[in-house]
């Protein structure tokens, strides 16, 4: 799929595209152009690339326009701050050292069932509070609220709507120390999040906080194994893992799309968009645009400037880069000091995961 976008951006940065009935935004500046202006281009949007209604896109503030987004965007805030999340840093080695306890001896590991995965599902499930006990149930269902599948997505999405209305309920009871109470409390202007934004948020934070830190943790094992000349730099220099993260999220994106809607008729690129038509932002191939980023096509761990949109870009800029980020950070960073000699094991081809937005992948066999 990269080189496909590399080919497009040669020769359109908009186009349409019959297959999927919407138009695809290749070029940065265009992106850029369409993530911001909610004026035109609405989140408000309950259909997905392939023109199904989908719950999912429409969950939380991800599919809410100014000037209600503002308001929740504040509430919610207050509730998932940086310093919270900041706060995880201890937590987080923990979880990754016992993980990588259990593979150690073994000389080899799947990096998805047993790093990749657990991780962002445990950090995210403790801080919303859900007891250990109920933490497999989580791993399924997360999974499969990004299933390609229609009908598993809705009923993955109401057996976790059941789960935490449970949940909100005992926290509206007894408030304790975690995110969901934290979330209940939250107050703007004497305003509190309503029960479907609250249960809208807990959903997202869990879905959208879990498949996406496992393709980034995953996608930064295969640039590097891709790239040995950039595995010995950061051997030789730790330091450079923020920066060599912030490449692997622009090279090798997670989130290749979000889709918006048209609200009024207007021009992009030169193209007529019409109200109502569905439009594509593809974050992961305007991370490959040579007007932004010179040599695009190069994996550089020290690249700077690097204003990538892999978080997106604007009013709707992941909530969970802190922590995305962190989580990132630590496992990557753990992982190479243990076992410097890690490569992948290139008898097992790569597998994609099926995923109708996010770049993630199966299995990713390591050995060292
Ligand atoms: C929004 C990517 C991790 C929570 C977004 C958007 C992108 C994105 C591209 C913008 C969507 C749009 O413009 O429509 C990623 C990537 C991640 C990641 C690549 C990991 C590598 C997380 C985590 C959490 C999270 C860990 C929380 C636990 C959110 C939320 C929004 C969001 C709540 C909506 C913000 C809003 O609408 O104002 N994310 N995300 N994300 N992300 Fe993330």
């Amino acid at each position: 799929i990269y080189e496909w976008y590399q080919q497009m951006l040669q020769s359109h940065t908009v186009m349409f595209d019959p297959a999927r009935a919407s138009w695809l935004v290749f070029g940065y500046e265009e992106v850029q152009h369409v993530l911001f202006d909610q004026g035109t281009f609405s989140s408000q949007r309950s259909v997905n690339a392939d023109g199904n209604v989908d719950p999912f896109l429409g969950m939380g503030i991800l599919g809410i326009d100014p000037p209600r987004h503002r308001h929740l965007r504040t509430l919610i805030s207050q509730g998932f701050t940086p310093r919270m999340v900041a706060q995880l840093e201890p937590r987080i080695t923990a979880i990754v050292q016992a993980l990588l306890d259990q593979v150690a001896s073994r000389g080899e590991m799947d990096l998805v069932d047993e790093l990749a995965f657990p991780l962002p599902i445990q950090v995210i499930a403790e801080l919303l509070g859900v007891p250990s006990s109920d933490r497999e149930l989580f791993r399924t269902w997360s999974a499969e609220a990004v299933s390609p599948d229609l009908a598993h997505r809705v009923a993955a999405l109401q057996k976790i709507a059941h789960y935490f209305r449970e949940l909100i309920t005992q926290r509206r009871q007894a408030s304790r120390e975690d995110l969901v109470s934290a979330l209940l409390q939250a107050e703007v202007d004497g305003g509190h999040l309503s029960e479907e934004e609250l249960l809208g948020t807990c959903m997202l934070l869990l879905i959208a906080g879990h498949e996406t830190t496992v393709g980034l943790i995953c996608n930064a094992l295969v640039c590097l194994d891709e790239h040995p000349e950039s595995l010995q730099e950061l051997l030789a220099h730790p330091e450079l893992l923020p920066s060599a993260i912030e490449e692997v999220l622009r090279y090798r994106g997670v989130v290749h799309s979000l889709a918006r809607v048209a609200l009024v008729d207007t021009v992009l690129a030169g193209q007529q968009i019409k109200a109502g038509d569905l439009v594509l932002p593809l974050f992961a191939a305007a991370n490959l645009d040579e007007r932004q980023f010179p040599h695009a096509e190069i994996f550089d761990i020290r690249r700077s400037p690097n204003r990538h949109l892999g978080f997106g870009h604007g009013i709707h800029f992941c909530l969970g880069a802190p922590l995305a980020r962190l989580e990132a950070r630590i496992a990557l960073g753990m992982l190479l000091e243990r076992f410097p000699t890690i490569r992948r094991r290139r008898s097992m081809p790569l597998e994609l995961k099926p995923s109708y937005f996010i770049y993630g992948l199966k299995h990713v066999p390591l050995e060292w």
